[in-house]
C-alpha cells in the first residue's frame, strides 16, 4: 500500500478527511467508498494507461511508425464513445478539471493517439468556436512561486478575434511526453477538423491552458 498525505486531520476516525495519493496525485476521501473506488480506478489508469484493443470499424486518420491516430465522433458506436469518455475522465482528473459538459456535445471531435503497445497515449478534444481571445505577453511582475491557479490566469485581450476550432483538452501520457505526440495530434486536427481545408494556427485556440499546455502552444504556433 502506498503512503498517503493527510491534508485534513479529523477529530478521531482514522480514515476521515481528504487524502492525496503521492503516486497519482488524486485528492479523495478515504472514508467514502465511492471516492475510494474512483481513486483506485484513476490510480491504475494514471500509472498503466488505458488499453485500446482496436475496433472493427475504427476511423484511423493518421499513421506513424510508433502509433496511429483514431478519430471518435459523437454518433459513433457506444464502445467508441465509452473509450473517449474513459480517456477524458483520466485527463480531467489529471488536470483537476471538474466534469465539464461540452458546449456542443454533438460537434465534439476526439482524437486518440494509440501507441504500438495498444494503449491510448494521447488525446485531443476539439469543438467548433466562433471567437477567441489572444493571450497577451506575460505580465512582467517578477517571477514568484505562484500556484497553478495563478499561472492559469493569463492576461487576455478583451477584443475577440474570429476562430474556428477550440482545443478544449490536449494531453499526452506522462511517460510518452516530448515525443511530438501532441504536435502530431494538432497537425491531424488541423487537417481533419473541416473537410477539405487545413486550418491555420490563427484559426485554432487553446482553452484555459495549463503551464505545460502554454509552453507547447507557444512552441507549436511559432513553428
Ligand atoms: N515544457 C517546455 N516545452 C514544451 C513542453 C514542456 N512541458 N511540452 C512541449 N513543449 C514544446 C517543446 O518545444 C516541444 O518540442 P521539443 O520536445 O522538440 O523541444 C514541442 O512543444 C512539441 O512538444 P510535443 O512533444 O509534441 O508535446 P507532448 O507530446 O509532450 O505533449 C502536452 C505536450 C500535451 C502539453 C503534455 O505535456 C501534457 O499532456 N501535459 C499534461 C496535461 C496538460 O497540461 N495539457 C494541456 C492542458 S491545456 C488544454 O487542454 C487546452
Ligand atoms: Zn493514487
Amino acid at each position: 500500500k502506498e503512503t498517503k498525505n493527510q491534508l485534513i486531520i479529523d477529530a478521531g476516525q482514522k480514515h476521515f478527511g481528504a487524502t492525496m495519493c503521492k503516486s497519482c496525485g488524486m485528492i479523495y476521501t478515504a472514508s467514502n467508498p465511492e471516492d475510494e473506488l474512483q481513486h483506485v480506478q484513476h490510480h491504475h489508469r494514471f500509472l498503466e494507461g488505458i488499453k485500446y484493443t482496436g475496433w472493427k470499424r475504427e476511423r484511423v486518420v493518421a499513421e506513424f511508425w510508433d502509433g496511429k491516430i483514431v478519430l471518435v465522433l459523437p454518433h459513433d458506436p457506444s464502445y467508441a464513445i465509452k473509450k473517449a469518455e474513459e480517456v477524458q475522465e483520466l485527463v480531467d482528473n489529471e488536470l483537476g478539471f471538474q466534469q465539464v459538459v461540452p458546449r456542443c456535445p454533438n460537434k465534439t471531435k476526439t482524437f486518440l493517439f494509440i501507441s504500438d503497445e495498444k494503449k491510448v497515449v494521447g488525446c485531443l478534444i476539439a469543438e467548433p468556436i466562433q471567437q477567441a481571445f489572444r493571450v497577451l505577453s506575460e505580465p512582467t511582475s517578477p517571477e514568484s512561486p505562484s500556484s497553478k491557479e495563478c499561472q492559469r490566469a493569463w492576461r487576455c485581450s478583451d477584443v475577440p478575434v474570429p476562430a474556428v476550432c477550440g482545443i478544449s483538452r490536449i494531453w499526452v501520457f506522462r511517460f510518452k511526453r516530448r515525443k511530438r505526440i501532441a504536435r502530431r495530434l494538432v497537425d491531424t486536427l488541423r487537417n481533419r477538423f473541416m473537410f477539405g481545408c487545413f486550418l491555420s494556427t490563427n484559426e485554432i485556440a487553446f482553452s484555459d491552458p495549463t503551464p505545460d499546455g502554454k509552453l507547447f502552444a507557444a512552441k507549436y504556433c511559432n513553428t
